[in-house]
């Protein structure tokens, strides 16, 4: 599904024999019109249509930036298919932990032997790992076969690099070191089409000492609140009833911009939207969540019931050599508010085990946080060193086998305590937006809560996309059981 058809009209101006245009994004819509062209010949040479996939890794930001990698996939006259058995195959990639560079080594093994056998076959790579120089390196010695690397910062760029790669030879490469450009108005292809991540910020300021991100995705831009709602608008207009507000630090949106707005007074023109049914937003940092947002939560009938609120640890020591900007104290008190304001909220968080130094003082402060905050989920990480960072330079790493076991005991702690919170809506009635048929049962419509649950209940397609109230018989632990009422 394209968003922005506009682009159709200018498109059939450009003349291809005559220099791009300087500007953006006009610039990319040449460069579309000239892959139209490749991709078509190579579909007549190739005597069939040809197919693209995007495979993303990583957080939902990834997820919205494939959204845009499929729009000029499919605007370039590719279809798209899931899976890897594609003639044009994008890895979108994450570098926030090691393991994830790893998977996406190994499956880039895999994918250089399938184009051996297809000689129409295109890889390309982008996302936060291209944004280290030392992965780079190592995909121009050994993995040859990749046809095109970019970045974070240059995404807008693809149409103008695949029409380069299309119309010659051999490895592009191009990744810019950052940027404080922001281009809109490029076509995208959403995945659902009811709901819909928006990009209200990019980047991150926060330097948090184990991470990676502001590395690789550069300094903290907002976009402008009219670009937004407008934005969000047009979403509407096309069938979407719920968005999620996406950035790496939701809470200190708009602070750089020429005329600074705060997110809670952000939410407040989105939730004027009409046709909107539905808010949500990710993520929020502890030390910028202000009494404001609360308010604006508490008082909005659109924001969803549900904070995703990363802890990362529950000492104060060690969240002060995070360079986290709060302490214990601070945070619980924060929960304590946001669930005396807004009672049926579900919280959920990050947390990651071994950080350097951390001793099991520590880790029982941890432990003491997760049962003091009694999040509905949490998700649990090893400390993974990243190059570059303060924290990959401190001493005192812990040993893999000390780490393995706090896992272990903070992962039981937090399934315990999410089973018990789940289980306290059983019997409510509660609005619930049908996302899909059940893999498993097609009689079942999968739907989500306010609380980002899920919810089975008996029903058919024709519910996708409505806001439907459910009776929640049952809790199976992570999801419900449930029934449409007319209560
Ligand atoms: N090691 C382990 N987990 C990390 N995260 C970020 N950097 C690291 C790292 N170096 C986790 C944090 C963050 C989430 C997206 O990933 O918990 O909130
Ligand atoms: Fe991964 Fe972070 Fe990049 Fe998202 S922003 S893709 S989590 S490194």
């Amino acid at each position: 599904m394209s968003l922005q058809k506009d682009y159709e009209k200018e498109l059939e101006q450009f003349d291809l024999s005559m220099a791009p245009p300087e500007e953006e994004p006009q610039r990319q819509y040449y460069f579309i019109k000239k892959c139209r062209a490749l991709v078509k010949r190579m579909e007549q040479e190739a005597g069939r249509p040809l197919t693209a996939s995007t495979v993303t890794f990583g957080c939902q930001m990834n997820a919205r930036d494939s959204e845009k990698l499929a729009g000029i996939l499919e605007e370039v006259g590719y279809r798209m298919v899931e899976g890897e058995d594609a003639d044009f195959v994008i890895y979108n990639t994450c570098t926030v932990r090691e393991n994830a560079n790893m998977r996406v080594y190994g499956r880039l093994g895999v994918l250089g032997n399938k184009k051996k056998k297809n000689p129409h076959m295109l890889i390309a790579l982008c996302g936060c790992m291209m944004q280290e120089p030392q992965v780079v390196e190592k995909i121009r010695k050994s993995y040859r076969f990749v046809d095109l690397v970019f970045g974070t910062h240059n995404i807008y760029k693809f149409a103008e690099l695949l029409a380069e790669r299309l119309s010659g030879s051999g490895m592009i490469v191009d990744i810019w070191k950052d940027t404080d450009k922001i281009v809109e108005n490029l076509p995208l292809q959403r995945k659902y089409a009811f709901k819909s991540g928006v990009n209200i910020m990019f980047g991150c300021n926060n330097f948090c000492s184990y991470c990676i991100v502001p590395y690789v995705r550069g300094r903290e831009r907002s976009r402008s609140p009219r670009k937004i709602v407008r934005e969000i608008e047009r979403l509407v207009d096309d069938g979407v009833v719920e968005v999620m507000l996406l950035g790496q630090n939701v809470n200190s949106y708009g602070k750089n911009l020429e005329e600074p707005v705060t997110f809670a007074q952000l939410l407040r023109e989105v939730e004027k939207i009409e046709g909107l049914k539905r808010i949500r937003f990710m993520t929020s940092h502890p030390k910028d969540l202000s009494d404001e947002l609360i308010e604006v939560m508490a008082a909005s009938e659109k924001i969803c019931r549900h904070m995703h609120l990363p802890l990362q640890s529950g000492s104060s020591r060690i969240l002060k050599i995070m360079n986290r900007r709060y302490t214990k104290e601070q945070y619980l008190k924060l929960v304590e508010k946001l669930r005396k304001a807004i009672p049926d909220i579900s919280l959920t968080t990050d947390i990651i085990v071994g950080f350097p130094g951390e001793t099991e003082e520590d880790f029982e402060e941890t432990l003491d946080v997760v049962r003091k905050a009694r999040y509905d989920s949490a998700f649990t990480f090893i400390y993974s060193k990243r190059t570059g960072t303060p924290a990959a330079a401190m001493e005192d790493q812990i040993p893999e086998d000390v780490v393995k076991n706090r896992f272990d005991r903070l992962l039981a702690l937090v399934q315990e305590i999410s089973k018990e919170m789940a289980g306290r809506l059983t019997g409510r009635v509660m609005p619930v937006l049908a996302e899909e048929v059940n893999g498993q049962d097609a009689s079942l419509i999968t739907g989500r809560l306010s609380n980002n649950l899920l919810v089975h209940f008996p029903g058919d397609q024709s519910f996708i996309g409505k806001i439907v109230n459910v009776r929640l018989k049952e809790c199976k632990g992570f999801y419900y059981m449930g029934e449409l009422t007319d209560e």
